[in-house]
């Protein structure tokens, strides 16, 4: 099927923190898409083909669909939990939810609202941690793969520090784990990241089958946690007594790449910024739920100078909503806290082509190129009545982008497209 969608087009090609040019932006603007794929993309004059079915989305804003690099799919049910810090956060809600995974029924029942939610924020792929039940990644895979997102998840490995009912053994670990790469990674949009939860919640035999899986399938991405919390960083040394550092665990068991994802990364030793950068292992920022957990305040400026690459991500339950753009509300403010600055041009970068590069998935999503997936999300600037109002002062593209950093959140997507297809209404 080939279609035009007309409307204002944004799309980055550099980072704007070290580019001047970064973008292109059409004010008249059109895509045409074919066989879920961007063919063209510029002016509406230029693209209009007599007989082409158009959809007309002006005044509407259209970007590349946003990328949550860190979020959890069985914590549609702890988000909003009250009054804990990680540890006891984990304990109290989160691990007895993630159990019920194992009812039948219950994993497929939330891969839809999971799935219904992202694409609502506008995100079209995300990074996902299932439960320790291989059925909830079937789950997960099953339903993304019926809606045709890209979805790049995996079961969490964890055997031990947490009740019986979320447990697996190093081997069933293993042997699940490479059942799920076998059966899902690579098929259609679907990739399966490696997924130890955290090195709490891994014995020492268990992450070194998890480096097994790692070199057998060099391909996968790889996702866990790290130093997010002063008591998580030091219960975690106190387990691992030989470790230089937390980092250094998952180094001593062949993690360190540019395939794997470290969800927080704030309270950093100067070893392990270097070994991310000389590795190219990626942190990923979650601001809402480092303010919500009481965790930190994540180092952009600092990471980026030394040569590390970031992400950004929702980290739902921890985190407190699955929109993008109160990701990067709250993390405007974080960075303010730090005094450092998240400039929209940035912010709007880092959600799409930014965080495909942390993927290393540049070439399929996160901009508007002719050869990207035709994932979209199209954006209203006036979607409530406050937004309205101080739009009617807006007078740059740039302040425009910042009220919808600020302000906005799902009621600002007027739709979503994946592979070509709206998926609203
Ligand atoms: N560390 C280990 N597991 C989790 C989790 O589920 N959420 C967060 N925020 N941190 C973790
Ligand atoms: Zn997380």
């Amino acid at each position: 099927m080939r279609q035009l969608i007309r409307g204002r087009t944004l799309s980055f090609h550099a980072d704007p923190v070290e580019v001047e040019n970064a973008f292109t932006y059409h004010e008249d603007g059109a895509i045409i898409t074919q066989d879920g794929k961007i063919v063209a993309i510029g002016d509406y004059a230029a693209l209009h083909e007599p007989g082409l079915p158009e959809i007309d989305h002006r005044p509407h804003l259209i970007l590349p669909g946003f990328i949550d690099t860190h979020i959890h799919f069985p914590q549609v049910q702890v988000i909003a939990s009250w009054g804990a810090q990680l540890l006891d956060w984990l304990n109290t809600y989160t691990f007895p939810e993630e159990s019920r995974f194992a009812q039948q029924g219950h994993a497929p029942l939330m891969a839809e609202k999971f799935l219904d939610l992202l694409l609502q924020h506008g995100t079209t792929t995300a990074v996902a941690f299932c439960s320790v039940h291989p059925q909830s990644a079937e789950a997960l895979f099953s339903a993304a793969e019926a809606r045709g997102m890209a979805m790049i998840a995996g079961k969490v490995m964890m055997d031990r520090n947490a009740p019986e009912a979320v447990l697996d053994t190093p081997q069933q670990g293993y042997d699940d784990s490479k059942r799920l790469i076998e059966k899902w990674h690579g098929r259609g949009r679907q990739r399966y990241a490696i997924t130890p939860r955290f090195a709490i919640t891994s014995t020492p035999e268990q992450m070194r089958m998890t480096g097994q899986l790692v070199r057998e399938h060099p391909d996968c991405h790889i996702q866990t946690h790290l130093s997010e919390n002063r008591d998580e960083i030091a219960f975690t040394l106190s387990l691992y007594p030989q470790a230089r550092d937390y980092l250094d665990i998952y180094e001593t068991y062949g993690l360190l790449s540019d395939k794997l994802l470290l969800g927080h990364s704030i309270h950093l030793e100067p070893r392990e910024i270097a070994r991310m950068a000389e590795t190219g292992s990626r942190a990923v920022f979650c601001p809402t739920s480092n303010l919500f957990l009481g965790s930190g305040l994540f180092d952009e400026a600092g990471l980026r100078a030394a040569g590390v690459v970031s992400g950004i991500a929702t980290d739902v339950g921890g985190g407190t909503s699955y929109s993008m753009l109160q990701t990067l509300n709250e993390g405007y403010k974080i960075l303010q806290l730090r005094g450092q600055k998240l400039h929209p041009f940035a912010a709007f970068h880092w959600v799409t082509r930014g965080n495909a590069l942390a993927l290393g998935m540049a070439e399929r999503i996160g901009t508007l190129d002719p050869g990207s997936d035709a994932d979209l999300v199209v954006l209203d600037s006036r979607a409530t009545p406050a937004m309205a109002l101080r739009m009617d002062r807006a007078e740059t593209l740039a302040e425009e982008l910042f009220i919808l950093q600020i302000l906005g959140d799902d009621r600002a997507i007027a739709q979503t497209y994946v592979a070509g297809k709206p998926m609203l209404g």
